[in-house]
């Protein structure tokens, strides 16, 4: 026994020699996390799933916010690399994050875009996002439905708006949603009070609908402009909101006009962010569009183990999608999920039952 015992011993002391380089191999991975903002409540969400999901799958992780100042950014993505970073998730502000891109590169270090794809360079592989195209379809399909405007015989009007002209998603929205809308608009029975572009292809009138980095100030700001000005002789059927912190900015703004305090125009949104699954309930905001964080930090997770262990990726509901996202260099290997319409009618069963929020949070 105690021959067996010392026998081992040196075996294993042996074997730790031998393999000495193993131990050192052994030091976790390491996955820099870099989020775009806090100001728009999901991607707080994104940052604490992605970080626990990669904790959970062995790897070192830390998270980022670039309070949407894509210099800051930078700088984070930079730190990461210098701590030895092995492959980053990037969620960019604007096409300024190349530099950063060429630089992880050069440093055989992975990256993956994270639901922005991230424009203007061949240096990276990998996207990871929602379909965003079908995030607008569900948005103009709402304002379709709740106008009636497939047997409607009176002119409905709306007025538009975009997420910000720095995030290549905010193109994927509109052309989604328009895509239900134009035909309306084209039969007559649709009239849009403001800037019309009937795609984002129209760049000067997008440009005016767009939101500078998905700021709510600025959209508020506009609304009100809107109500003094081009909406003044109208009174709106809707407005298509590219997401809930717009949505509330502009809810906000319409019910300061006194035309609107009953009547509230239908108004889009995404996230399912907390307040406007408030705002849904008490039939202020038409919809939302959930996009479920927690699936996509863990397909990005599963995205990251399989690059850095040299596999084929198999994530559970997600498309691969080769043909549709360029950055203008190339076509980037993409992961499409599943967004989810929400209204009064689902909000509970997809927001509550599914555990993203507490009954108690709805209080
Ligand atoms: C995301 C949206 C988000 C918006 C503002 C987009 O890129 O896809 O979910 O509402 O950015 O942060």
């Amino acid at each position: 026994m105690k021959k067996f015992a010392m026998g081992s011993l040196v075996l294993l002391l042996a074997m730790s020699f031998v393999f000495g380089a193993g131990v050192k191999e052994d030091k976790k991975q390491f996955i820099g996390l870099a989020m775009p903002e806090t100001h728009v409540e999901r991607w707080q969400m994104d940052g604490a799933a992605l970080k626990a999901d990669a904790i959970a799958k062995g790897y070192d992780a830390e998270v980022a916010f670039g309070d949407a100042d894509q210099t800051k950014q930078n700088a984070q993505v930079s730190d990461f690399i210098t701590k030895g970073a092995d492959l980053l998730i990037i969620g960019s502000i604007n096409n300024g994050v190349v530099s950063a891109v060429a630089d992880a590169r050069r440093d055989g270090v992975e990256v993956i875009a994270y639901d922005r794809l991230i424009m203007d360079t061949d240096q990276y592989d990998y996207y990871i996002t929602f379909d965003n195209f079908k995030v607008g379809q569900f948005q103009g399909r709402a304002i379709v439905e709740a106008l009636g405007l497939a047997t409607t015989t009176s002119v409905k009007y709306i007025t538009l708006f975009a997420g910000s002209p720095t995030d290549n998603n905010a193109f994927y929205f509109f052309d989604g949603a328009m895509s239900e809308l134009r035909p309306y608009v084209e039969k007559g029975v649709l009239k849009i009070v403001g800037p019309a572009p009937l795609a984002s292809s129209d760049t000067a009138n997008f440009t005016r609908i767009a939101t500078e980095n998905w700021r709510a100030d600025l959209a508020k700001q506009r609304m009100e402009n809107l109500l003094n000005g081009d909406a003044k002789n109208y009174v709106l059927d809707a407005v298509l909101a590219p997401n809930d912190t717009l949505a509330r900015a502009i809810i906000e703004a319409l019910l300061t006009d006194a035309k609107y305090i009953n009547k509230i125009p239908v108004v889009t949104g995404q996230d399912g962010e907390l307040a406007s699954i408030k705002f849904i309930r008490d039939g202020k905001q038409a919809m939302t569009v959930f996009k479920d964080t927690r699936d996509l930090a863990k397909a990005a997770i599963i995205l990251a183990d399989a690059i850095l262990k040299g596999e084929t990726p198999n994530i559970p509901g997600a498309r691969l999608d080769t043909e549709t996202y360029n950055t203008g260099k190339k076509y980037i290997k993409s992961y499409l999920l599943e967004p989810i319409n929400v209204t009064k009618d689902n909000y509970e069963k997809v927001m509550i039952d599914s555990g993203y929020y507490t009954a108690d949070q709805l209080r």
